[in-house]
């Protein structure tokens, strides 16, 4: 049996901010969000289904009231549990109540500037300020922490300026690529960046890849898509996806987890089918393919990033 490496588990659409390249269009909770309960049934299905490493994302997952009791059902298993989380919410309270359920919880916490212009531009008025205290109580307790920062159009230009940030912090740095999907597709124009942005961005990695610990999405190094092969994300109302930019697209729907186990809907996705439009392309081994997300939204057969023939 083949299971995921990790898989994304959204815990709800309600959130504090409203940053302007959400692609779940974050905000109000959705009538289908998961009770107690049914999410404790998911994190044991997973379990069952051999996954290693669970990743609550939202919305905001701090708004829970029940995601203390969530990730400890999940460290109980023995899962490596994880949280994605604009951190404004995770006052010393919270932040205490977490090392006492998991203290190897990973935590992420996104970041899309290392000034507050920059970062705010993208999450808005205020956001900078309230994101650095709960970074800082993270850290405070001695958690493993990742700045998760979404390239775009604006703060590619100070990417250096970010990764001196981490490194000063002592802290990993996820660095992925914004997408234009939901509330970011009405901001595409702003937000996309180009393909001489993203060299730029891997020139940057490659030049500090010695002294900071990079962990970089496949839609910036150009690596294949690990979607439907090494990750998945479960939807706030229970349908599965290969990865969450297809959110909106029931084409590449794989199941919904009320009606299925993980694993059948898992095994029965065959996730060539993301590449279709790469088939009989002698130059997929150097371009891989690109975002499959990415070229889909654009309505394109192929990422512009990437693709070598185009
Ligand atoms: C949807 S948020 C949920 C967790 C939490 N609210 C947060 O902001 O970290 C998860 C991650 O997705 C990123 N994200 C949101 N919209 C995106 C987009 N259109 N393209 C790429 N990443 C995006 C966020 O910046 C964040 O790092
Ligand atoms: S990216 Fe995160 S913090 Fe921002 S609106 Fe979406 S869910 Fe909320
Ligand atoms: S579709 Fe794009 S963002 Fe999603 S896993 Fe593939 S390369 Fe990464």
């Amino acid at each position: 049996m083949r299971s995921p490496e990790i898989v994304e588990f959204e815990l709800t659409t309600a959130c504090n901010y409203s940053c302007i390249h959400c692609y779940c269009n974050a905000g109000k909770r959705s009538i289908s969000e998961l009770t107690t309960d049914e999410a404790k049934k998911v994190i044991k299905d997973l379990y069952d289904a051999g996954v290693k490493i669970i990743d609550f994302i939202g919305g905001e997952p701090l708004i829970r009231k029940d995601i203390f009791e969530l990730i400890a059902y999940g460290k109980k298993l023995g899962i490596t549990m994880m949280i994605n989380t604009n951190a404004s919410l995770a006052s010393k309270e919270v932040v205490s109540r977490l090392k006492d359920v998991d203290p190897e919880l990973l935590v992420g916490v996104s970041l899309d500037g290392h000034v507050k212009e920059i970062h705010e531009f993208v999450r808005g008025s205020g956001t900078f300020e309230k994101t650095m205290k709960g970074l800082e109580n993270f850290l405070a307790q001695e958690f493993n922490v990742t700045i998760l920062h979404v390239i775009n159009r604006i703060n590619y230009k100070y990417f250096e300026e970010m990764v001196k940030f981490a490194k000063k912090l002592n802290v990993n740095l996820y660095v992925d690529r914004f997408v234009p999907v939901g509330r970011g597709e009405l901001y595409k124009d702003i937000l996309i960046p180009d393909k001489e942005m993203i060299k730029y961005v891997n020139k940057v990695i490659e030049k500090y890849k010695d002294t900071v610990n990079f962990i970089v999405e496949e839609n910036i190094s150009g690596g294949e898509c690990t979607a439907g092969r090494k990750h998945a994300s479960i939807l706030v109302d229970g349908t599965v996806v290969p990865c969450g930019h297809f959110r909106y697209d029931r084409e590449y729907y794989m199941g919904n987890i009320k009606e299925k186990s993980f694993e059948e809907i898992w095994n029965s996705f065959n996730p060539e089918k993301l590449f279709i439009q790469c088939n009989n392309c002698e130059l997929f081994n150097k371009c891989h393919g690109g975002c499959r997300a990415f070229a889909h939204k654009l309505g394109l057969s192929y990422d512009p990033i990437f693709c070598e023939v185009k």
